[in-house]
């Protein structure tokens, strides 16, 4: 598609399909042509929802909270965890990689973050997997059914959520609802919604993706075991090898945008009110960009991928998901250096159109 139709329109879906890197890079970043304003009906607006300037306070209140020292901070508990985790399995011989490792680690990180319960990590799972999920109309699947379903689920998130407000702003505590209560721009505070859509969106945007980066970093330095050989044996190539899977195997395929006026995209003619979808992980294959795209190469520099988007939308957890990555891969190195995949075991892919990743990586 990159070669032949670069911007192209899908009559079934009613969008614009984008996928060369100049241009996903483009849409995602010029927010005066393009909006983020995408919520559908009844949707809360959110961080990811909202276009300058208002966006701009909003995310000076919420980074606040979410500070670069705050996240390096929580490098010692991250670590613990990871180790708790592998160690838990150690003994078993076989695991799921996921369900061992790279969905608890970030769930429980996101729960004690915001501190609520890392009891209650299940219906975290339930309440993020349930928002990222798809439908796939040709396998007979109901989407009515499962709007209704993602509305039902997102009234359960806010009162959950509402119940721990309601407790910290009558007593603080070390955490991240706390220091969002506390946060302020000109004297204003977050208003109650847009402190309830910021926890949906730490758990929705947070969650699954950076499962998805762990799962998709194993994969694939065990699709080649001289990979992983070359990690065990040199932990100082684990940084560059971590951004070259966020690049070939990005966890986040897609962005959408609408756009603002009637414009030209490399010869195409956009209506103001199009839905564009910017395919980041096509954008990270693009040969135009990157040498040898389809070939992983894991100390590939430069290595400018989109996986974390591009501008001011620019994910707000990367400093996070790159921390957890790189301490969860490299536990895994050290305390497992023969790692392999069980044999004859064919994992699943994540139905999604905006996530890449697998439900299940069986290893030994
Ligand atoms: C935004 C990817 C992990 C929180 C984004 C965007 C992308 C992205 C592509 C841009 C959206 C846009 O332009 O419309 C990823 C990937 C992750 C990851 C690939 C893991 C590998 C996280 C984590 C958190 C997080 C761990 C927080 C705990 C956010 C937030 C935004 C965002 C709050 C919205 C920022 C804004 O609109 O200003 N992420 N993300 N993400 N991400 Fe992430």
């Amino acid at each position: 598609m990159r070669a032949e139709a670069p911007v192209h329109f899908d009559e079934a879906r009613g969008c614009w399909d984008v996928f060369l890197y100049e241009d996903v890079q483009q849409v995602l970043s010029d927010h005066k042509r393009f909006s983020s304003a995408r919520q559908q009906q009844g949707q809360q607006e959110s961080l990811i929802s909202m276009d300058p300037p208002k966006h701009a306070r909003y995310r000076t209140l919420v980074s606040q909270a979410f500070t670069l020292k705050a996240v390096q901070n929580l490098a010692p508990r991250i670590a613990e965890l990871a180790n708790e985790l592998i160690d838990d399995v150690l003994a078993k011989g076989e695991m799921d990689l996921v369900d061992a490792i790279s969905f608890p680690l970030p769930v429980i990180v996101i729960a004690e973050m915001l501190g609520v319960p890392k009891e209650d990590r299940d219906k975290f799972k339930y309440w993020s997997d349930l928002m990222v999920q798809g439908v796939d109309i040709s396998a007979g699947e109901d989407y009515q059914a499962l709007m209704l379903e993602k509305q039902k689920a997102m009234q359960e998130l806010y009162q959950y959520f509402g119940a721990i407000i309601h407790e910290r702003r009558i007593q603080r505590q070390n955490d991240m609802i706390s220091a969002l209560l506390d946060a302020k721009v000109e004297d204003q505070h977050l208003e109650l919604p847009e402190l309830l859509s910021f926890c949906f969106l730490l758990l929705v945007a947070g969650n699954e993706t950076t499962t998805n980066l762990i799962t998709n970093s194993i994969y694939t330095f065990l699709e080649d075991r001289t990979r992983y050989e070359q990690l065990v044996n040199d932990r100082s190539l684990l940084e560059g090898a971590i951004e070259e899977v966020l690049r070939f195997r990005s966890p986040v395929q897609s962005m959408s945008r609408i756009a603002v006026m009637d414009l030209e995209l490399r010869g195409q003619q956009i209506k103001q009110g199009d839905e564009l979808i910017a395919w980041i992980g096509s954008a990270n294959l693009d040969e135009q960009k990157f040498p040898e795209a389809d070939t992983f190469i894991i100390n590939r520099s430069p290595n400018q991928h989109l996986a974390f988007g591009h501008g001011v939308h620019f994910c707000l957890g990367a400093p996070l998901a790159r921390l957890e990555a790189q301490i969860a891969l490299h536990a895994i190195l050290t305390k497992l250096p023969n790692l392999r995949r069980v044999e004859g075991h064919q994992p699943k892919v994540i139905a999604s159109p905006i996530v890449y990743g697998f439900k299940d990586l069986q290893v030994q």
